[in-house]
């Protein structure tokens, strides 16, 4: 079967002051998903925004928001991200004490529930939860500011992950976030990647559509 890879522009990267603008042309140049990076300065060593600004987006694309939580206590978070209009709801498994029923409310709430795994967190943490994922997200960086180097180490960590996914025969997607690229994209997708997640080389670019078209690759699966 023949698939593109999606893009999802992190708004991290983005002009903070012209949000609704830049989701409208990330959404018109062939964006998949809008990625909303939420940091709370424990976590990560950073703050960014919360439900109050997925809020006051809401309805104004008609791709999906995608919420890659990198806070203390997610399960907070949960209820207000969904009112807040987020489709999917990742969290870092790191900071989860109870990982099965984080995972278990994020689908009761009606979103897809996400695992992300810091570089140096293992995949066997996933091992008995595959039922209840609808995505994996590996950070290709340490998470918490945008405009980080790929980690090279991450891209035999992705193919691992892709063969897991594989085996448990559920149907998961597979998103890659950190220093993603015309370079390291190809790295990633050619690993098995299904999503990538893109900050700084879309936002930063002068021709959005170009920069999306170059991480957009047919894969044979
Ligand atoms: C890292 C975030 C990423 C990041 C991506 O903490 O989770 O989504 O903003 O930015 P780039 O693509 O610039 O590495
Ligand atoms: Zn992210």
């Amino acid at each position: 079967m023949v698939q593109i890879t999606k893009v999802a522009p992190s708004i991290l990267s983005a002009d903070l002051g012209n949000l609704e603008r830049e989701i409208t042309a990330v959404e018109e140049a062939g964006a998949d998903y809008i990625h909303f990076d939420v940091m709370d300065g424990h976590f990560v060593p950073n703050l960014s925004f919360g439900p109050l600004l997925m809020e006051s987006l809401r309805g104004k694309v008609s791709i999906p928001f995608d919420t890659h939580l990198m806070v203390e206590n997610p399960d907070c978070y949960i209820e207000p991200f969904r009112e807040a209009g987020s489709r999917i709801l990742t969290v870092q498994v790191e900071e989860c004490r109870h990982l099965q029923r984080t995972l278990a409310c994020i689908r009761a709430s009606g979103m897809k529930a996400g695992a992300a795994l810091n570089p140096a967190t293992p995949l066997s943490v996933l091992e008995y939860v595959w039922g209840d994922l609808d995505l994996v997200l590996i950070m290709t960086v340490n998470p918490g500011f945008a405009g980080q180097e790929y980690l090279p180490a991450m891209t035999p960590k992705i193919t691992a992950a892709r063969q897991m996914i594989r085996e448990s025969g559920a149907d998961i997607s597979l998103e890659v976030d950190g220093g993603i690229n015309e370079l390291t994209g190809p790295l990633a997708i050619s690993a098995g990647a299904d999503i990538l997640v893109a900050g700084s080389f879309v936002f930063g670019s002068a021709d959005y559509g170009s920069a999306i078209r170059k991480l957009k690759i047919e894969k044979r699966r």
